[in-house]
């Protein structure tokens, strides 16, 4: 018999797994134990790659159910443990983003919010695709371990009220597995198998409340708002529906956000938001998220004390300094805080000018993120190596305007073989106009 007609026997009858994609593939609703089914076989390979795959396609071109969602939610937290953290004292309130570029909010939110009091376990994840990942922006910092055990983060958290940490395989194993399927199978741009993915880590994570920035734009999974509200929806129901408080912002991602992408150039424009002198953009993302995870770590009455206090932390520095004690606890090199030079840095410089004199009308983030990865701050295959140093920094933004020949974005290198592939990209990212554009708000919206 072959693997793909191996029958499945669950509910006293005899299923196999080619008739659960058959089913999705018609447009049918799954049981609970389908998927339970399919996760456990993908988890354990037991279910072969390509029919996992086909079932992930149908899922993407079918959809699925609210009650499907939940199951598959359920299943893949199911796979993995459920980390507790009633052990350490306060409300534990974690953030998610859907996914972007140059999306570093991460590294100023965690330490803002401890500094405030909240406790912050956060476990993020790296680079898909063309978007940044909050792991290879920590690993850019000399001895900064990410990969804490259970064990580590929770004395970590309880330690200096922050621990910033990779999933281990013990937290939704099924996730790994199916989404390393999804990133080589074009099945990533899906309500279900994202909301899926993203909360059965958040759930078994074992927050109490959980603040998500879901993008809108190029630059991110979902292309259009009505989408990504659409995503903000359905990740905030199931969160509620599994007893983490959840509330979500859409933010736009057309252009990347702040100045730099790559994962060392992040973390100096981090820093440089920590001691007040980031972009305005960075800033006004970080601070809303800070609040809405203040108001639900019970530190705050309402947002608007919630940013006052986020702001606060900004300027007195206490949010810096937390971020100094973070990067001690976990084995990081403190005095990158202090001496940019001790981070990676790349050897050479490529920049590439403004065509015509004008307004630039528009920096696209997905090319500027993809011509990032091709400079090889990301990945092409999920276990390619990065390299930390290179990146591209933005001398322009979008409103901006320049002359003909004014320097427009500044890429870092270390390969000139991978230069060509990443200017080619980069070049179509610009647009430049004659008429000042009318740039739309950064924050979209809110569901609660
Ligand atoms: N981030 C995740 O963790 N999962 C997805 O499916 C997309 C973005």
């Amino acid at each position: 018999m072959t693997s793909h007609q191996s029958p499945i026997r669950y509910t006293a009858r005899l299923v196999r797994a080619v008739d659960i994609i058959l089913h999705k593939r018609d447009g049918g609703a799954l049981s609970r134990e389908e998927i339970r089914f399919v996760v456990q076989g993908a988890t354990d390979s037991t279910l072969p790659d390509y029919q996992t795959s086909a079932l992930l396609m149908a899922i993407v071109l079918r959809g699925m159910t609210a009650e499907e969602t939940t199951w598959l939610t359920e299943a893949m937290v199911d796979s993995g443990v459920r980390v507790d953290l009633g052990d350490v004292t306060g409300r534990k309130v974690d953030k998610h983003s859907t996914g972007g570029v140059g999306d570093k909010t991460s590294l100023v939110l965690a330490p803002l919010a401890a500094a405030c009091g909240v406790m912050v376990p956060m476990m993020s994840g790296r680079g898909l695709g063309h978007t940044g990942g909050t792991l290879d922006k920590l690993e850019a910092i000399p001895g900064f371990r990410i990969g804490l055990s259970i064990e580590e983060m929770k004395a970590t958290l309880a330690r200096v009220g922050c621990a910033m940490v990779g999933q281990t395989d013990r937290i939704a194993p099924a996730d790994k597995k199916l989404y390393a399927l999804r990133d080589v199978t074009g099945t990533v741009e899906s309500i279900p198998l994202i909301t899926a993915s993203i909360m059965s880590k958040k759930i078994a994570e074992g927050i109490d409340a959980l603040v998500l920035d879901v993008k809108s734009g190029s630059g991110a999974f979902m292309a259009t708002e009505a989408d990504a509200r659409r995503l903000a929806g359905s990740l905030v129901s199931i969160g509620n529906a599994s007893g983490v408080k959840t509330e979500a912002i859409v933010t736009s991602m057309e252009a990347p956000l702040g100045r730099a992408v790559g994962n060392a150039l992040e973390v100096v424009e981090c820093l440089e938001v920590l001691k007040g002198r980031g972009p305005g953009d960075v800033v006004d993302v970080s601070v809303e998220l800070t609040a809405r995870m203040l108001v639900l770590g019970g530190v705050a009455a309402d947002r608007a004390e919630g940013e006052r206090r986020a702001r606060g932390a900004l300027a007195s520095g206490a949010g810096l300094d937390r971020f100094r004690q973070i990067i001690e606890a976990q084995g990081g090199d403190p005095r990158v805080v202090d001496e940019y030079g001790r981070l990676p840095s790349a050897p050479d410089r490529y920049v590439v000018k403004a065509p015509r004199t004008g307004y630039v009308t528009t920096i696209d983030a997905r090319l500027v993120g993809q011509a990032s990865v091709a400079l090889g701050a990301g990945r092409d295959r999920v276990d390619d190596r990065i390299d930390p140093a290179v990146g591209i920094v933005l001398a322009a933004r979008p409103g901006d305007r320049v002359r003909e020949g004014d320097a427009v974005l500044e890429l870092h290198y270390r390969d000139r073989s991978r230069l060509g592939a990443a200017i080619a990209l980069v070049e179509r990212s610009i647009g430049i106009g004659e008429e000042r554009p009318v740039l739309g708000p950064l924050i979209l919206g809110q569901v609660e």
